[in-house]
C-alpha cells in the first residue's frame, strides 16, 4: 500500500512571520493524532528557517521549492541540497511547470537536480505535465512520458525514493481541475512508464501525486482513484482550513 503525501506549495507567497503563522495553524489543525497521510509543506526558502522551528517534533514535514544541483560553490542567488538538510528538510520539490517555463528549466536540469537531491538524503517531488496546446494537439501521453523519462533518467535503484506529481499546466492556479478520470489516465501512464524504466516493483511502489486546483470538494474524488497518491496544493494550500480538507479527503480516500 502506498500511503498519501499531501504537500503545499506555497509558490512566492508568505513572509517569514506570516509562513511562522500559518505552519502554526497548519501544525495546531492536525492536532497530534497520528495522521494516515504524510503532510509536507514547501514554503519560500527564506521562510524555511522559521517554519521549521515551528514544525518541530510535529508529523509535518517540509521542504523547498526548487534547489540547484551542485553541493557548493560560486553559484550566487542559489540553494544547495545540504543547506536544506541542515534545516530539517526532508523534501524539495523539482521542476515545477513555473520553473520550466519562467525559469527555462529543462529535464536535464530537473534531472540532475533530482540525483543532488536524492544523494543529500531529501525526497524530491519531480513535477511533470502538459500545456494545453499540447493536450488539444492530442500530446499528453507522449510529452508526460517524455518528461518523465528525462527528469528521472539514470537513478538507478533510487527511482523508487522518488514522488512524481502530475500536474496538467492548464489546471494550476486557473480553477479549472482535471476530472478523475483525465487525473487517473495519466498517473497510470506514468506508472506503466516507471515500469518500463525500472520494473513493475518499482513502480508499483512510487507515489504519484495529482496537482492543478486541488481543493476540499474535489480532493477526495481525485484521491480515489486507484493510481492517485496525494496532492500538490497550490491556493488551497495557504488556508489551514481548506489544507486540513483536502488532508481529511485523502485520509478518506482509501
Ligand atoms: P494550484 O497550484 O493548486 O493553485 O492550482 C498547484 C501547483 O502549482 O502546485
Amino acid at each position: 500500500m502506498r500511503r498519501k503525501i499531501v504537500a503545499g506549495n506555497w509558490k512566492m507567497n508568505k513572509t517569514p512571520s506570516e509562513a511562522k503563522a500559518l505552519a502554526a495553524e497548519i501544525a495546531a489543525t492536525l492536532g497530534s493524532e497520528p495522521c494516515a497521510v504524510e503532510v509536507v509543506v514547501c514554503p519560500p526558502a527564506i521562510d524555511l528557517p522559521a517554519v521549521s522551528a515551528v514544525l518541530a517534533g510535529t508529523q509535518i514535514g517540509f521542504g523547498a521549492q526548487n534547489m540547484y544541483h551542485e553541493p557548493k560553490g560560486a553559484f550566487t542567488g542559489e540553494t544547495a541540497a545540504p543547506m536544506l538538510v541542515d534545516l530539517g528538510a526532508k523534501y524539495v520539490i523539482l521542476g515545477h511547470s513555473e520553473r520550466r517555463t519562467y525559469f527555462k528549466e529543462t529535464d536535464a536540469d530537473v534531472n540532475k537536480k533530482t540525483k543532488a537531491a536524492l544523494a543529500a538524503g531529501l525526497t524530491p517531488i519531480v513535477c511533470v505535465g502538459e500545456t494545453l496546446e499540447e493536450r488539444d494537439a492530442g500530446k499528453t501521453g507522449d510529452v508526460v512520458a517524455g518528461q518523465v523519462r528525462g527528469s528521472l533518467a539514470d537513478l538507478g535503484a533510487d527511482l523508487v525514493k522518488v514522488v512524481i506529481a502530475y500536474e496538467p499546466v492548464w489546471a494550476i492556479g486557473t480553477g479549472r481541475t482535471a476530472t478523475p478520470e483525465q487525473a487517473q489516465e495519466v498517473d497510470a501512464l506514468i506508472r506503466k512508464t516507471l515500469a518500463d524504466m525500472g520494473g513493475a516493483d518499482v513502480a508499483e511502489k512510487v507515489r504519484i501525486q495529482y496537482g492543478g486546483s486541488m481543493k476540499p470538494e474535489n480532493a477526495k474524488e481525485l484521491m480515489a482513484k486507484p493510481d492517485i497518491d496525494g496532492g500538490l496544493i497550490g491556493g488551497a494550500a495557504l488556508k489551514a482550513d481548506s489544507f486540513a480538507g483536502i488532508i481529511a479527503a485523502a485520509a478518506a480516500a482509501k
